[in-house]
């Protein structure tokens, strides 16, 4: 049995591909491989799987170049980046990496909201560019995050980690927004479920844990923005292609909201044209769930994945339901 993993991942999940026995190609790219680079790489040999990754789209192209495979093992939590309905169509079973990042996206949101209310990223930038001159009452006046009603629009592992953490530290109020109940929630923070709209207009913070769905492409738009608080801040862990980035960033431009903290970005790694020229906005690369822990566990549970499919044929986190 042999597998293509398309970049190298930590050497836990190696190990256990050693242990059962499954060679495997990684793939030799400095940076996200092209569908040209995949498809060349995957031309090779006559792989029975494939560990993907979120930059990685699998598609009919792609699949079509490897007959025999088995196996799409996705290195994430989120799985946008797989065309479902064609992997589903030829029998292909496909999993990911659930539950491995909660806790490392969960604070990395907290960190993006406090960097944001406490104006941490602009005095950095302030204090390096030599323009701090003495202490100033009025310097880089920041907003307390105590009391403040946070907006979760999605409300899964991640949105409750989230919720847990502002609750118990910081007292916050939380309006959560989703498809399903989370009574967990509710009862350990009195979260309370309501209505999408009202959760724009009332929240302080408005933070975004949904899958990128046809449904929540383009949710935060300049609609949706124009009905939020003039005093808000929108954090975006997700994906970037729930907010239309453009819609972003008139709105900071014209102080519709008032920030904006971003891991994730639409056309990812481009950014939209003047969203790095403003101060209100904090801009980190998709590292959220960059963390030791999680990478360990996403190893192993995407090679546990490709073991169970190739020596037993089960699949143990399908997400073609
Ligand atoms: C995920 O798991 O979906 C993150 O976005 C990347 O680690």
């Amino acid at each position: 049995m042999h597998i293509f993993i398309t970049r190298k991942i930590p050497d836990v999940g190696l190990k256990i591909l050693d242990e059962n026995n499954i060679s495997y190609d990684i793939g030799n790219f400095k940076k996200p491989p092209t569908k040209k680079d995949l498809i060349k790489s995957l031309k090779k040999k006559n792989y029975d799987g494939i560990i993907t990754f979120l930059t990685d789209t699998i598609d009919k192209e792609i699949l079509d170049v490897c007959p025999n495979i088995k196996i799409i093992a996705n290195f994430s939590v989120g799985f946008n980046n797989l065309d479902i309905e064609e992997l589903k169509k030829r029998g292909i079973m496909t999993s990911n990496t659930p539950g491995t990042s909660s806790i490392a996206v969960a604070e990395h949101t907290v960190a993006l909201m406090m960097s944001l209310t406490t104006r941490l990223v602009e005095g950095d930038r302030f204090v390096r560019s030599g323009k701090y001159k003495g202490w100033d009452p009025e310097l880089l006046v920041g907003t307390d995050m105590k009391g403040k009603i946070i907006g979760l629009i999605g409300c899964g592992e991640i949105g409750t980690e989230v919720a847990k953490i502002l609750n118990k530290g910081f007292g916050s109020k939380i309006l959560y927004y989703d498809i399903v109940k989370n009574n967990k929630i509710e009862e350990e923070t009195k979260a309370e479920l309501k209505e999408i709209d009202e959760i724009f207009k009332t929240a302080d913070i408005i933070s975004l844990h949904v899958p990128l769905l046809p449904s929540t492409t383009h949710l935060i738009n300049k609609d949706t923005l124009s009905t939020m608080k003039s005093s808000a801040f929108l954090i975006n862990t997700s994906r970037g292609g729930v907010i239309n980035e453009k819609d972003l960033v008139n709105a900071l431009k014209n102080k519709i909201i008032r920030g904006a903290a971003l891991d994730v970005f639409e056309y990812e790694p481009k950014l939209c044209s003047g969203l790095n020229k403003l101060s209100n906005v904090i801009l980190t690369p998709h590292i959220a769930s960059s963390r030791a822990s999680a990478r360990n566990q996403m190893a192993e549970i995407v090679v546990k994945n490709v073991v169970s499919v190739l020596k037993e044929g089960k699949v143990i986190n399908s997400v073609i339901k």
